[in-house]
């Protein structure tokens, strides 16, 4: 059976590749050590973090009608990213909030856990409210929700994530 992802699957890839190059100061996570449960929370939220984004980029480039719209597609990427976004806080533990070299994690993250588990929950929020939409009325009901559900990516990091400079 030809996969019908596969070319989206690319381009998200793609593009998040293209997005880590420019963000990602610890690079692909090399030489951490994952037998610690501070190096083990890091590769964890490494990979929910480059899924959220594997997603993020296809569902935004539909809405933008950069790629033809696929219903199924969309619908299957939106719910992804939902799981994705639930999946965000076990990276963060108070318990390994000593974050190895390579992380782009910032300390406040541990000084404002509640702060940073409500722009967690928000992010969470709209991409379930997003789904819902998309549930009940398909891209037409869910393409204006995507950038306000994209801006909470930037929401947190601009806070907790160090900035590649
Ligand atoms: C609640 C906070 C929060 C939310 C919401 C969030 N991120 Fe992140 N993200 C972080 C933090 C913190 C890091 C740095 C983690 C580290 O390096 O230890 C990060 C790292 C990343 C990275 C780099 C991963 C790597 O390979 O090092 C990508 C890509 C990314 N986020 C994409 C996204 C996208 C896309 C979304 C929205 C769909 C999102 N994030 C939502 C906090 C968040």
């Amino acid at each position: 059976m030809k996969n019908p992802y596969g070319k989206l699957m690319m381009l998200g890839v793609a593009a998040s590749i293209a997005f880590l190059g420019a963000c990602a100061p610890g690079g692909g996570g090399g030489g951490v050590d994952e037998t610690t449960p501070e190096g083990a929370a890091f590769l964890y939220r490494q990979a929910v973090m480059r899924v959220a984004a594997g997603k993020m980029a296809p569902i935004g480039a539909m809405a933008r009608g950069e790629v033809p719209v696929d219903e199924a597609v969309f619908a299957k990427n939106v719910n992804d990213l939902v799981a994705a976004a639930g999946m965000i806080t076990e990276g963060f533990g108070a318990d390994v909030s000593n974050a190895p070299a390579g992380s782009a994690a910032l300390p406040e993250i541990w000084t404002n856990m509640d702060d940073f588990n409500e722009r967690a929950d928000n992010m969470l929020n709209a991409a379930m409210e997003l789904a819902r939409a998309v549930e009940d009325g398909g891209f037409a009901a869910g393409q204006g929700l995507v950038q306000s559900t994209a801006g909470n990516c930037g929401a947190c990091h601009r806070s907790y994530r160090q900035r590649d400079e």
